[in-house]
């Protein structure tokens, strides 16, 4: 049967570039075509889309319910002015920082996220592209110690944690700490190695918002999960993305991870992020 489009997998163990096709205007076929390679690349890169904001939230809430229908992630304010690096005080250039740090989303909520639609609106001139890791070949890459060590291991994951590591803390009762997660943020316990629901193949769950494994000294804690980031987190398992206005991209979140990179924020970067909620079962928090 001839494709409904063009996919060209990336040099890495994961994600693929697709062309040839419209996301406002899918049919049924297609998109059935379309969420089976996303299953299996994990992340599906669409150049040149210029989606508008209904039609990226029609296109997400095909993958499911949404946890939130659009949201900016972006050093503009809403009068225009630009948030700079040396705002210290402003909780929304904490978070951008923060998002550079490798890390899965939602993973601090009673649910995680399934994934997310994220869209480039305004780039700048150079930095602020987008990473993801392959967290089913790391897992895949580890050898059988490491796989038996952390076999049954857990973690928990923290917003408030992962953000006192680059010394934010956010202040609290204000629109920004509820709009940044900072009031989802629970008692959540992760396992380290997760079934995908769909596709069943192991892969690794950490990132920066994962802390304090149960029964391990902190240090060792620590030292352990970093270690399993700097593992995961290169080649062939990371692709990063050079923006360009009008992309838009779709990753799975129950098996990768992904980072911002830094960018001179005296230039605009303007982002736009459709997350589709976790299922309440599959995505559910240990504890
Ligand atoms: C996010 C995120 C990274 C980026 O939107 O959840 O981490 O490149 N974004 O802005
Ligand atoms: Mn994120």
């Amino acid at each position: 049967m001839a494709r409904n489009f063009d996919v060209q997998p990336l040099d890495a163990t994961f994600g693929a570039v697709v062309t040839g096709l419209r996301l406002a205007e899918l049919d049924e076929p297609a998109w059935r075509e379309l969420h089976a390679t996303w299953l299996d690349h994990a992340l599906l890169v669409f150049p040149g889309q210029h989606l508008d904001s209904a039609q990226q939230i029609a296109f997400a809430k095909r993958f499911g319910p949404l946890e939130f229908e659009m949201s900016p992630v972006s050093n503009v304010r809403p009068d225009g002015t630009l948030r700079q690096e040396r705002d210290e005080g402003d909780d929304v250039v904490k978070i951008l920082k923060g998002n550079m740090g490798w890390h899965a989303d939602s993973t601090f909520k009673p649910v995680q996220a399934k994934g997310a639609v994220f869209r480039a609106e305004v780039v700048p001139q150079s930095g602020g592209q987008t990473g993801w890791a392959d967290m089913r070949a790391a897992y895949e890459a580890l050898d059988d110690g490491m796989r038996s060590r952390i076999e049954g291991l857990s973690a928990y994951h923290s917003l408030h944690y992962s953000q006192s590591l680059i010394g934010h803390v956010p202040k609290k009762g204000t629109d920004d700490y509820r709009n940044l997660g900072f009031q989802g943020d629970v008692v959540a316990l992760r396992p380290l190695v997760k079934v995908h629901p769909e596709t069943g193949r192991k892969s690794l769950l950490i990132g920066r918002h994962a802390h304090n494994i149960p029964d391990m000294p902190t240090e060792e804690s620590e030292a352990l999960l970093g270690e399993l980031i700097d593992f995961a987190c290169r080649p062939p398992r990371v692709y990063h993305h050079g923006w360009a206005a009008g992309d838009a991209v779709v990753w799975d979140n129950r098996c990768l991870l992904h980072q911002a990179t830094p960018w001179d924020m005296t230039e605009p970067r303007i982002m736009w992020h459709s997350r589709i909620a976790g299922d309440p079962v599959s995505e559910a928090a240990l504890a």
